[in-house]
C-alpha cells in the first residue's frame, strides 16, 4: 500500500512571502516526521470551501494569515477562549473530525518576552497600535495579569474601541488611551516598564522610530513585532539607551512553536528555527 505523508499548510492571499512553510518543514525534518507543510493561496471568495476542504483532504493542521484570520471563524466547530477574545484564528487543528480554531499570536508574543527574561504580571505596558496584532497582544497581556495598559494608535478611535472592548472583559486592568504623539508618549513612558510596537512603523528600510530614543530608559523592555529589518529603528533607539530589546522574530517563532505543539504534541526546535529564519531573511535583503 502507498503511504502518504501527513499534510499541513497555511491559508493566505497572497502567500508567497510566508516563512511558515520553512519553519514547519524544518521542524518536521528535525523530528524525522513524515509530514509536509504547504502554502495555499486561497482566494477570499473561496474561504468557506477551503475550510471544508481541511476535513475532506485530511489536512492535519492549518495556519491562517491575512486576509482570512476572521473569515475562517464561522466555519469551525470550536474556538478557544483566546481566539474568541482576540476575534481571529491563526491555527486550525483537525482532531477526531472536528475543526478547532486557536490564536497563538498572543502567546507567541508572551513567550518571546519571557525568553528575554521579562515578566508581565503586575507591570505597566505602553502598546502602540490597534490592529489585529495589537489586539492579540493586548488580550494576552490582560490574560497574563498586566496591571496597567496604555494604548496609543494613529487612528485614535480604533484605540478607544479596543480599550472599551478590553475593559469590558478585564475589569481588573487599568486601561487608558493616549495620543500617538511625542508629548503624550513622553509623559507616559516614565510610568511604563514595557513598550511594544505593534504598528507597521519601522518596516520600511530607513523608516523612523515611533518613539524618539530620548524618552527610553535603561529599565525599559522595548519590543517590536516588526522582524524585517530585525534591528528596527525603535530597537536601535532602545539599544542606544541601554534598554533591553525583544525583536519581532521571537513572536514569529513562538506563535509557530505553539501551533506545532498543538498539532503534534512535540517541541519546536527553537534555536534551529531562529537560525533558519535569520538565514532566509538575510537572503531577502532589506
Ligand atoms: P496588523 O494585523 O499587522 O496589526 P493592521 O490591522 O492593518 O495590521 O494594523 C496596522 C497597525 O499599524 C495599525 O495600528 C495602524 O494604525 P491605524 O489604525 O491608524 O491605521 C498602524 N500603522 C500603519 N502605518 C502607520 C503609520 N505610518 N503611522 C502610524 N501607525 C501606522
Amino acid at each position: 500500500m502507498l503511504h502518504s505523508p501527513a499534510v499541513y499548510g497555511i491559508f493566505g492571499y497572497p502567500i508567497g512571502h510566508s516563512l511558515s512553510p520553512l519553519m514547519h518543514n524544518t521542524a518536521f525534518a528535525s523530528h524525522g516526521m513524515d509530514a509536509v507543510y504547504v502554502p495555499f493561496a486561497v482566494d477570499p471568495a473561496q474561504i468557506e470551501t477551503a475550510v471544508h476542504a481541511i476535513r475532506a483532504l485530511h489536512l492535519q493542521g492549518v495556519n491562517v494569515t491575512i486576509p482570512h484570520k476572521q473569515a475562517v471563524m464561522p466555519w469551525l466547530d470550536e474556538l478557544t477562549p483566546e481566539a474568541r477574545l482576540i476575534g481571529a484564528v491563526n491555527t486550525i487543528h483537525l482532531q477526531d473530525g472536528r475543526l478547532r480554531g486557536y490564536n497563538t499570536d498572543g502567546i507567541g508574543f508572551l513567550r518571546s518576552l519571557e525568553e528575554a527574561g521579562a515578566e508581565v504580571t503586575g507591570q505597566t505596558v505602553l502598546l502602540l497600535g490597534a490592529g489585529g496584532a495589537a489586539r492579540a497582544i493586548a488580550v494576552q497581556l490582560c490574560l497574563s495579569g498586566v496591571q496597567r495598559l496604555y494604548l496609543a494608535n494613529r487612528t485614535h478611535s480604533r484605540a478607544r474601541d479596543l480599550a472599551s472592548f478590553l475593559q469590558e472583559h478585564f475589569a481588573h486592568v487599568e486601561i487608558s488611551v493616549i495620543a500617538l504623539e511625542e508629548p503624550a508618549l513622553a509623559t507616559c513612558l516614565p510610568q511604563a516598564n514595557i513598550l511594544v510596537n505593534a504598528t507597521s512603523v519601522g518596516m520600511q528600510p530607513h523608516d523612523v522610530s515611533p518613539v524618539p530614543s530620548i524618552h527610553l530608559q535603561p529599565w525599559h523592555v522595548v519590543c517590536d513585532i516588526v522582524y524585517h529589518p530585525r534591528d528596527t529603528p525603535l530597537l536601535q533607539a532602545a539599544q542606544r539607551q541601554s534598554a533591553r530589546t525583544v525583536d519581532g522574530l521571537g513572536m514569529l517563532v513562538h506563535q509557530g512553536a505553539k501551533a506545532f505543539e498543538i498539532w503534534t504534541g512535540l517541541p519546536f526546535p527553537i534555536p534551529l528555527i531562529r537560525a533558519t529564519l535569520l538565514e532566509a531573511l538575510a537572503g531577502r535583503g532589506t
